[in-house]
């Protein structure tokens, strides 16, 4: 792991840092050292600080108590609502006429909320949540498009105090259902379906087909997205239209003490079952508002665009409550960047005058390959800030971005952080760092982070390791849902006192940091994370698979391509109609995201001794590689038969 020296790669002569842009610098909010300093000389009461600008109903005794690690509490006895810092806060304020969110749907309608528009439909809903039965600390499972209903939902979740448990709505109904048994959630909120480049997908009767099997579900609330047809089990469904019509809008926001839940979300581990990730209320929001303000550097007349969706942490804190508790407007749109033309993102930012665009590098490289006509066919004069996240973006793909789009002068966030870590935590601030493409550059203030050895030592400059974070942060995940022993086990066992993150990096003479992605069996497609293991379960549920071994193939465009190894059951012959029903098996027990790009057959898989499958051979064949060290192969004669099998 530590002997491959990267610390040549971006000499100077490579390629000079960029440094902010002078106009830029000046109307920055961070525009030196000072945040750094205040951090390093006390993190605690840097914190503490940070917390002044959230409102609490009462404050808190302490900022971090550490006693008994790694359970970490956070501004302990701090009574607060999120919701109610999101949203009653900012009108009171007297932004009740701002913007918060501009949505904009796949076919152009268009629908614009204000702080108290928003607030009122939020109380609205809370209202029908608690007649509903949902009480404070109950489970709500969300399973939407990107429409404002799926924010409203999640706002009146944290309103009275319920968890929610936002499902990407790419996901699978099986996917769905796992997540749903796992929280134990009574109400889902769903619509009748999707947009999706033009053509309409169900998701009410969709479900439909698992909720006889999710005991807990009490209510489902169908938003009438689409006009796709449903049916309505008495009693038990209910569209959002009928109960919102005469609900009260004057629901008062519960109090939260700090450390009571916030949400779940699930993301892929190492097995095949995912991890209910769970975050709690003060920390939380003290860690994205904090972040939001000062990565993003946020301006009181920002219209801001993030392209994730809300099923993904980066929807969570950077779509909803980073920039609402900031007092920010927000704008969301439904689709998909090349429908109904390879322009759209580019003709929203010019329609919308959006200032700020955060997006994935997998869309980035998608961009660049389409072409510049279509970004330089539009203005995106408005444009003075870009951020990028979700896998490391390779220095093409930043150069690509800073010039095509942000016409070289808007800086780019490159932010390195976690469905786990809640917030970002290795980030330039725009208005300061000198950015170099490639790297997430350094820790935000208030995070200690460091590369080791397998040893837990330090690594040297250059030098590969493994990402560790040092010390606890405000909105870290206080647990795995109803799972202690994952926790301690996935996060805290390898190193003694040290977070792990999963993630390779190494660190330039700068100090900067350059994360070279996981070192587990976890898989970055396109920005999003899916576990080798999860794949793997789904094909051999298939009834023709004996085994199965999944690899991540590096991608062009996603990163990773999920790559299948198979041997299937006596009976069974591999061909080309088996291969594309097992990757439509793998979409029904995933969604489509988890699709194996390829999937070769194969009499036996590799192994080790000890019967762990070697998935580095495997990747090694599936590049075309020459073959490492071998010699802990139970059968070496696998090798050469999967290396036939895959050249035909
Ligand atoms: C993993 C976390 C954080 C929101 C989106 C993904 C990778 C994320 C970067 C970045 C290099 C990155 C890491 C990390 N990652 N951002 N800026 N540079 N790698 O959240 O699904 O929890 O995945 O995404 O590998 O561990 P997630």
């Amino acid at each position: 792991m530590t002997d491959t020296n990267h610390g040549d790669m971006f000499s100077e002569e490579h390629l000079k840092p960029f440094l902010p842009d002078q106009a830029f610098k000046a109307r920055a909010l961070i525009h030196d050292q000072a945040l750094y300093r205040k951090a390093e000389a006390d993190r605690l009461s840097y914190w503490a600080e940070m917390a002044e600008n959230i409102e609490w109903i009462n404050k808190w005794d302490q900022v971090l108590d550490d006693s008994n690690p790694p359970y970490y509490k956070w501004f302990v006895n701090g009574k607060l609502n999120v919701a109610a810092n999101c949203l009653d806060r900012q009108v009171d304020k007297g932004l009740g006429n701002k913007k918060a969110l501009i949505f904009e749907g796949e076919n152009g309608d268009c629908t614009t909320l204000t702080y108290s528009d928003l607030l009122k439909e939020v109380s609205k809903f809370s209202s029908v949540l608690a007649k509903l039965g949902v009480n404070k600390g109950d489970a709500v499972t969300i399973w939407m498009p990107m429409v404002p209903e799926a924010i409203i939902t999640m706002l009146a979740c944290t309103r009275i105090g319920a968890m929610h448990s936002v499902v990407f709505g790419g996901f699978s109904p099986e996917a769905l259902k796992d997540r749903i048994l796992d929280s134990k959630s009574k109400v889902l909120v769903t619509a009748d379906g999707a947009f999706r480049r033009g053509k309409t997908i169900p998701m009410k009767s969709a479900a439909d087909e698992v909720l006889q099997n999710c005991p807990s579900i009490e209510r489902v609330v169908i938003v009438e997205r689409t006009g796709i047809p449903f049916e309505k089990v008495p009693n038990r469904d209910f569209t959002w239209t009928e109960l919102i019509s005469g609900a009260e809008s004057d629901f008062k926001a519960v109090i939260m003490d700090a450390e009571d839940p916030l949400f779940i979300l699930y993301s892929s581990g190492t097995t095949g079952k995912p991890k209910g990730i769970l975050h709690t209320t003060g920390g939380y929001l003290v860690g994205v508002n904090a972040t939001f303000r000062y990565v993003f550097d946020h301006k009181e007349n920002d219209i801001y665009w993030c392209t994730a969706d809300i099923g993904w942490i980066t929807g969570h804190s950077y779509i909803v409550y980073g920039p609402l508790s900031n007092g920010s407007t927000v704008f969301i749109y439904e689709g998909v960047p090349d429908y109904p033309a390879k322009d759209r993102f580019w003709e929203l930012i010019e329609k919308y005058k959006i200032t700020v665009f955060y997006t994935a590098p997998t869309a980035i490289r998608s961009f660049m390959r389409w072409g510049n006509q279509f970004p330089d066919g539009c203005n995106l004069g408005s444009l003075r800030l870009l951020g990028s996240v979700g896998e490391p973006i390779n220095p093409e793909a930043w150069l690509w971005y800073h010039e095509h789009i942000g016409k070289g002068h808007c800086p780019i966030v490159d932010t390195w952080w976690q469905t786990e870590t809640g917030m970002i935590m290795i980030t330039p601030l725009p208005g300061v760092t000198p950015l170099k493409p490639g790297s997430a550059t350094n820790t935000f203030p208030g995070i200690e982070a460091d590369v080791v050895d397998d040893q837990g030592r330090p690594t040297k400059t250059g030098q590969r390791g493994f990402l560790v974070i040092k010390s606890p942060w405000p909105a870290m995940l206080r647990t795995l849902y109803e799972d202690h022993e994952r926790y301690e086990y996935t996060y805290w066992k390898q190193y003694e006192g040290l977070y792990f993150t999963g993630d390779g990096a190494w660190k330039d003479a700068d100090g900067y940091f350059w994360i070279m992605g996981r070192v587990d069996d976890v898989l970055n497609v396109s920005g999003h994370r899916i576990g080798t293991m999860e794949v793997e379960s789904a094909l051999v549920d298939h009834h023709s698979v004996a085994e199965a071994a999944v690899i991540g193939k590096v991608h062009e465009i996603k990163g990773h391509a999920i790559t299948a190894f198979v041997t299937l059951k006596e009976g069974f012959e591999g061909s080309e109609q088996l291969a594309q029903e097992l990757k439509k098996h793998v979409g029904k027990m995933i969604g489509a995201i988890a699709r194996p790009e390829e999937i070769f057959f194969t009499y036996e898989l590799p192994k080790t001794r000890s019967g762990k499958i070697m998935r580095r051979l495997l990747r090694d064949i599936a590049e075309n590689r020459e073959l490492g060290d071998v010699t802990t192969l139970m059968d070496p004669q696998v090798v050469a038969s999967i290396k036939d099998g895959f050249k035909e």
